[in-house]
């Protein structure tokens, strides 16, 4: 990765480390259900604490709004740290003043300690100076880690880079390799998968994708938007008829650009979401007027695989129907699982993430068969936009 230190660069011996790593994972009564961001810290953690480094861990958990408040506590991800280290880890009951202080001046070389929630103070979300030199007294160099929050300009992701000698750990530098690799110097051709709801979320996103895709497939609720807008009845499917003019500017953007849209030839259409509930495969213009599209049909599937299959690069964000309700996850299984097996059979480099994404891939069975799964939501989706990141643009040399 050039352009951003990283730990290469750093001499950490018997060094304080602030680390910003993204410990923002879903939890339940007290305990961690998904540690998937935890792991991908994992490397960073390690290699310093090898490196003989005082790891001290920031991050925030939740939206707490400058406040402390038990609920957002870090002290279970801290436990959980823990048991995936095998070892003990230290926690601060707050992540400036005395506490952080009294536990950063105990550390030896090598040793590990998670700080209290950054959110519990208002000075974190405002990137406030005073909050940022409180944060830094217990440092002597930042690594940020966390390219899931670096869409957020916050005194951990973003102030700390301007007052400590910086750099971008281990999961950063991954993050930020494969999404160049995918969108800025893709090898081509690149195909873009775009699903979901709603286009109201992803217009910018869509339209820097047509400036950079040779083909953007559009699934989920949001290719209904662009089917309405081309006059085709979409019944009593979810759509945005307010967006039919963006939507139209996005069709005329890709076909400016020699970006081929492929929007569902036939779908999946029942009376209601619901499990199990009876479907039949129409094409789309034979939607009846009382009728749901709920997924997209055989037809369009297949022409999603020859996509797929002519592509060198593929960007997946957002499922491609009402996954989470079989039979209606067909098309985003059928169609995630051929990419999967184009990465293994022939080299196809396949990026994914932002939202529901991973979610969905898991359901089909392939998270760990892309060539890569980022951990990130708004961040990825921001990447996906165009936009720089400030936590990102900090890192620079
Ligand atoms: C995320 O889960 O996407 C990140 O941790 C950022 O969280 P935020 O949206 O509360 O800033």
């Amino acid at each position: 990765m050039s352009g951003y230190r990283t730990l290469d660069d750093l001499d950490v011996q018997g060094k304080r480390v602030l680390v910003r790593v993204d410990f923002n994972v879903p939890m339940k009564d007290g305990q961690v259900t998904d540690d998937t961001r935890i792991q991908r810290a994992l490397p960073t953690i390690r290699e310093l604490s090898k490196k003989g480094a005082k790891v001290i861990l920031l991050s925030h958990f939740g939206r707490p709004k400058g406040e402390p408040k038990p609920e957002f506590s870090l002290k279970p991800v801290a436990k959980a740290l823990g048991d995936l280290l095998g070892g003990p880890v230290e926690f601060a009951e707050d992540c400036v003043g005395e506490p952080a202080k009294k536990t950063a001046d105990r550390l030896i070389d090598g040793d590990v300690a998670v700080f209290e929630n950054t959110r519990f103070h208002s000075g974190e979300e405002k990137n406030d100076p005073d909050f940022v030199k409180a944060l830094a007294a217990n440092g002597d160099l930042y690594v940020n880690d966390a390219f899931s929050a670096a869409h957020r300009a916050h005194a951990s992701t973003e102030g700390l880079a301007h007052v400590l000698p910086a750099a971008a750990g281990r999961a950063m530098e991954a993050e930020l390799d494969y999404l160049t690799a995918a969108l800025s110097n893709p090898v081509r051709p690149l195909v873009a998968v775009v699903g979901g709801a709603k286009i109201s979320t992803k217009i910018d996103l869509l339209k820097n994708l047509v400036g950079k895709a040779d083909a953007l497939v559009i699934g989920g609720a949001m290719a209904n938007t662009f089917l309405s807008a081309r006059g085709v009845c979409v019944g009593a499917s979810l759509s945005e008829p307010d967006l039919a003019a963006t939507a139209r500017e996005i069709e005329q953007a890709a076909a400016r650009g020699g970006c081929a849209l492929i929007l569902p030839s036939d779908v999946v259409v029942a009376d209601a979401l619901r499990a199990g509930a009876e479907s039949e495969v129409v094409s789309v213009e034979n939607v009846p007027s009382d009728r749901m599209i709920l997924d997209l049909g055989p037809d369009t599937v297949d022409a999603i695989a020859a996509e797929i299959e002519a592509a060198k690069t593929l960007v997946w964000n957002g499922p491609l129907g009402a996954f989470e309700t079989p039979p209606f996850d067909t098309a985003t299984v059928e169609s995630a699982r051929f990419a999967a097996r184009r990465v293994k059979e022939a080299g196809l480099v396949a990026v994914a993430g932002g939202g529901d994404t991973v979610a969905a891939l898991n359901h089909a069975g392939v998270a760990d068969d892309f060539t890569y799964v980022s951990t990130a939501g708004g961040a990825f989706l921001e990447w996906l936009e165009g936009k720089e990141l400030p936590g990102v643009k900090a890192l620079e040399k």
